[in-house]
């Protein structure tokens, strides 16, 4: 189990075993990099093959441990896979990262229901099997551990600008299960939390971008005037995953720029 806090908070991360997930693009990749040099050894999971062999080389520049593992989160076989994978490389887990999600912006009328079980199945499902799976090992290893799931201001929000109801509808599911398994799990040394970002300069935002208008609107609509960095999402990472913040469970972090402050 985590100890409390007697003297000044840590938030270094040495001797930990983090896995996460969307870790080869975006904002997965910054916590990892940030998890990284915080001193945790990093498995990166994402099923773009590519993308995560080039972030676990970044990590193991940084000095710290990292393997690349191919899966997609919506299939329990390749999740059971790479938590497994993780524990035979690096001997046990502490800290999961949840960020493989995707957006299929429609409107709710012409949305097709393939596209929106495909949201649906990586945002929620992936989120739960990555969760229940990496909460076994956590268990299995009696030291306790962190889970952090990336929502997004649009679990808290029904947005207004596009239409966007599988992606909103995902992340209100993400927010939900955060505290449930926050509670669940309390007990038993497992802090669950998640942050909420903003949009975030990503590819993520790629279909945003060749529409200025909307750039601009989004702009306006945060309060700080501007879309995040990946890298500004890392701090609260380290945090949540950290020691200090070994009183924090089913809470929310929003790193928005003040947007659901309004
Ligand atoms: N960028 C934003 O504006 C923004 C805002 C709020 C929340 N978020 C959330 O942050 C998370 C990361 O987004 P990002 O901006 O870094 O996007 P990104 O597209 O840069 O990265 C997402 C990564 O997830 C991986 N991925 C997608 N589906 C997967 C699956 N089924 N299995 C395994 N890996 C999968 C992709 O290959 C990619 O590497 C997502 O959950 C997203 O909803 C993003």
């Amino acid at each position: 189990m985590e100890k409390h806090i007697k003297d000044a908070p840590s938030f270094r991360l040495d001797g930990k075993v983090a896995v996460v997930t969307g870790g080869g693009s975006g904002i997965g990749r910054a916590i990892a990099l940030a998890l990284a040099h915080a001193g945790a050894w990093v498995a990166i999971v994402d099923r773009d093959e590519l993308k995560s062999v080039s972030v676990a080389r970044e990590i193991v520049k940084i000095g710290q441990q990292s393997f690349p593992f191919t899966a997609d989160v919506s299939k329990e076989d390749e999740v059971e896979r790479a938590i497994a994978a993780v524990g035979n490389e690096f001997g046990g887990l502490d800290i999961l990262v949840n960020s493989a999600g995707l957006a299929i912006r429609e409107p709710s009328t012409e949305l097709s229901r393939e596209d929106w079980e495909k949201v649906m199945s990586v945002n929620v499902t992936g989120t739960f099997l990555m969760c229940r799976h990496a909460a076994r090992a956590i268990l299995a290893g009696k030291k306790g551990g962190s889970i952090i799931n990336i929502a997004s201001i649009m679990g808290f929000s029904g947005g207004g600008l596009y239409p966007n109801i599988s992606y909103q509808t995902s992340k209100g599911a993400v927010v939900n299960m955060t505290r449930a398994l926050a509670v669940e799990w309390a007990k038993e040394g497992i802090r669950v939390n998640a942050i909420a970002p903003t949009w975030v300069n990503t590819p993520f935002i790629d279909g945003l971008r060749g529409k200025p208008d909307l750039l601009k609107r989004i702009e306006d609509m945060t309060p700080m005037g501007r879309v995040a960095e990946p890298e500004e999402m890392a701090g609260a990472a380290v945090f949540l995953a950290s020691n200090a913040a070994s009183m924090v469970t089913g809470h929310i972090l929003a790193v928005d720029g003040g947007f659901l402050a309004q």
